[in-house]
């Protein structure tokens, strides 16, 4: 059941309430009849919606493409809204609702219609402003839907928004006056297969697993377990592996020894930009295979299905370390700095986070080991236990922890490994991150280089072991190869995915207006540019990267890359109708992207 606002008539309205003359929209969105609009629902089995934000039963006036209305709060509604504020799946289940709600939000004109997890509760004498949440969506649920969709977008030339969970860190989930595709229904039963030919391909190659672009992490890890088979995929369990994920890399605990999502890819179907549904792999159409793979999501068409490799599942090592460091970490960094190569080189999946402040802080380690024993992770760990005991006995808060976890499943429903990733949503963050190369890890100049950038910054970063450091890329894959993946080469190359954050609540007015924004996207944006410096030959992840990142050509793709992924959009999507914030071919002054702030002189 969509819940449709009540409205009174505008005439009504505008005598009592100011209207903001800026927002005389050109949108193509209102220029559609309405006629055409009722023909394009029939179309869609009656799966076209009026969009609005989540939280819009709590409000009392509501502004939208249409203009200002009044609005009647619903209590109940309201409190069913501040309810699923925080769970993630909750909020994948609501098409007006995002993971980083700020990002449905106008964050240029500080105009929002977010609730408080911590604040007031119930109904708001307010405007809800209807920000970057689309106007209309299709709830896909067939093919025919995205076909019908699209069509229907080139013959009116709407801006188009894919939506699947709406996890998106830079916000291309949602974009001013668009007209969206939401893929999260399409989520048909997943098959596995043993030995799946992919279309157009001389043989087998292997067995397989074939799922739909709504489906989430956890579906896959809970329908994989006990069939004696793993896959990679991501670690939050509501992210959409055949979404966002993939196209834009897709790290994982188990990427260091299996390699990224990307190059687990055997098959996608997509419909094109023009309607066209097609199938593309590492026979036939891999110019869209290249692009699917790296080239970032919502750009080259619409995935409906992505078919993945299986690997034997296994029992893993585990380890956890909890580590109360006094004051200035600087020693237990230098532990890391001097032995990532050496972890690199023995699989080590998971992550290093530092918390806390000068006086106070908490080093984590979570790794996950496919290749060595508990006794032999003990071994390999040794320089960081020996550090510990060195000062901390009998300390309460340090966990140390090694053991054997029976299979893929047990990995990834870890519950520390969830405690980093569930707190995540509905609060609005932003990150900047760098993926570190190789060679910023050798030899002692370069290593004092990176534990002082690490000590200049604020305790709160950490550093994703997801890269596929032990992976050898087959031939097939390679530069050049029909399986070529378009993430930048930094990947293939990278011991650490460093990452830091900045958090807020996407309801504080304060912290919510666009001057404060400006500043935290900002700040974030310049705090790791000392490790730029450093890392000439490193890159970003697209998808955990800085909003607005400097380079996003050299650090998401590389320029070869980027070539021949801007090749392949101008051929299938002329018009950009698909489009979003720094994805391939994009033009920041597009009115879709006329809510984001402009910091370092990128922007609207
Ligand atoms: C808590 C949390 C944990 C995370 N953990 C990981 C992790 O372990 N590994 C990792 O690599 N990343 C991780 N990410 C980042 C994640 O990869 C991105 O947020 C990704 O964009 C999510 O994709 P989605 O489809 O779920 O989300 P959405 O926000 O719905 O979509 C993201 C982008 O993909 C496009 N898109 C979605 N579906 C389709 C489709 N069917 N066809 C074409 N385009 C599509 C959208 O248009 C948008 O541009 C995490 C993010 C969060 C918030
Ligand atoms: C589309 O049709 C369905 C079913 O008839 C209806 O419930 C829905 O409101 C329609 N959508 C719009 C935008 O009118
Ligand atoms: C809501 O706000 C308006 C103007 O800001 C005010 O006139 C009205 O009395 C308020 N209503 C309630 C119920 O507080
Ligand atoms: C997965 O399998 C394990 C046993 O290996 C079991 O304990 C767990 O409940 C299973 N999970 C699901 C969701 O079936
Ligand atoms: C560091 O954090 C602790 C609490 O964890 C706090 O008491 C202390 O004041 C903080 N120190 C600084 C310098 O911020
Ligand atoms: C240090 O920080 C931790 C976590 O925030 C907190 O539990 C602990 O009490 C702090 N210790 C001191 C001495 O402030
Ligand atoms: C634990 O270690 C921290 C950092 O060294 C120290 O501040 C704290 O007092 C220790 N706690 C106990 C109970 O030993
Ligand atoms: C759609 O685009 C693809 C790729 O450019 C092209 O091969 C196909 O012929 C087009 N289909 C139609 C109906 O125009």
């Amino acid at each position: 059941m969509v819940m449709m606002p009540q409205r009174i008539q505008p005439a009504l309205l505008l005598s009592t309430l100011a209207v903001d003359a800026a927002f005389a929209s050109t949108s193509p969105i209102l220029a559609v009849p309405s006629q055409a609009w009722a023909s394009l629902n029939a179309s869609v089995s009656g799966r076209l919606h009026i969009a609005a934000p989540a939280g819009l039963p709590c409000f009392t006036s509501y502004e939208n493409a249409w203009g200002l209305e009044a609005n009647v709060p619903n209590a109940e509604q309201c409190q069913k809204a501040e309810a699923g504020l925080t769970s993630s799946i909750d909020i994948i289940q609501a098409f007006g609702s995002y993971h980083n709600p700020t990002f449905s939000t106008c964050m240029a004109r500080g105009e929002r219609c977010t609730l408080s997890a911590n604040g007031p509760k119930g109904i708001v004498n307010g405007t809800c402003f209807q920000g970057t949440v689309p106007d209309y969506y299709v709830d896909a649920r067939e093919v025919q839907d995205i076909q019908r969709s699209l069509e229907f977008a080139q013959q009116y030339k709407l801006p188009i928004t894919i939506k699947n969970t709406g996890h998106d860190y830079k916000g291309r989930s949602a974009g001013v006056d668009t007209f969206a595709i939401w893929t999260h229904n399409i989520a048909p039963e997943l098959k596995i297969d043993e030995e799946f030919t992919p279309e157009g391909c001389p043989g087998p190659v292997g067995p397989v697993v074939t799922y739909g672009a709504g489906q989430i992490d956890t579906y896959l890890y809970d329908s994989l377990n006990g069939t004696g088979y793993l896959t990679v995929a991501g670690s939050c369990p509501t992210v959409g592996p055949s979404g966002g994920w993939i196209a834009g890399g897709g790290h994982s605990i188990f990427a260091p020894v299996y390699g990224l999502g990307v190059d687990n890819a055997i098959q996608m179907r997509v419909v094109l930009p023009n309607g066209t549904f097609v199938t593309a792999n590492r026979c036939q159409n891999q110019d869209l295979f290249f692009a699917l793979r790296g080239g970032g999501g919502g750009t080259f068409g619409v995935v409906t299905e992505t078919t993945a490799a299986l690997h034997k599942d296994q029992e893993i090592t585990y380890v956890f370390l909890q580590m109360p460091v006094p004051e200035v970490p600087r020693t237990i960094n230098e532990i890391f700095v001097a032995n990532a190569e050496k972890w690199a080189d023995e699989g080590w999946g998971g992550l290093y986070a530092v918390s806390g402040n000068v006086t106070n802080s908490t080093a984590r380690f979570l790794g996950f080991n496919t290749k060595l024993s508990v006794e032999e992770a003990r071994a390999s760990l040794k320089p960081v236990t020996d550090y510990l005991e060195s000062f901390t006995s009998s300390n309460e808060t340090l966990i140390s922890q090694f053991k054997t976890l029976s299979s893929q499943w047990a990995a990834q429903n870890d519950p520390v490994l969830l405690g980093f990733l569930l707190p995540e949503a509905g609060v609005s963050l932003t990150r900047s991150s760098r993926l570190v190369p190789r060679s910023n890890f050798h030899g002692e100049e370069a290593q004092k280089q990176l534990v002082d950038f690490l000590m200049s910054q604020n305790f709160r970063w950490s550093v994703v072991l997801g890269t596929p450091t032990k992976y050898i890329l087959p031939e097939s894959d390679r530069p050049g190869g029909p399986g070529e993946a378009s993430v930048t080469p930094a990947w293939r190359d990278a011991l650490w995915h460093f990452t830091i954050v900045q958090s807020w609540d996407p309801a504080d007015p304060v912290a919510t207006s666009p001057e404060a924004l400006s500043r935290t996207f900002s700040t974030i944006s310049t705090q790791i540019d000392p490790l730029r410096a450093i890392t000439p030959d490193g890159g970003a992840y697209q998808n955990e990267a800085d909003v607005y990142e400097p380079d996003p050509i050299g650090s998401f793709w590389g320029a070869q890359n980027y070539a021949r992924l801007l090749k392949i959009k101008k051929q299938l999507d002329p018009d950009n109708l698909l489009s979003c914030w720094n994805c391939v071919g994009w033009n920041p002054e597009d009115e879709r992207h006329g809510c984001y702030l402009k910091v370092r002189g990128i922007g609207p």
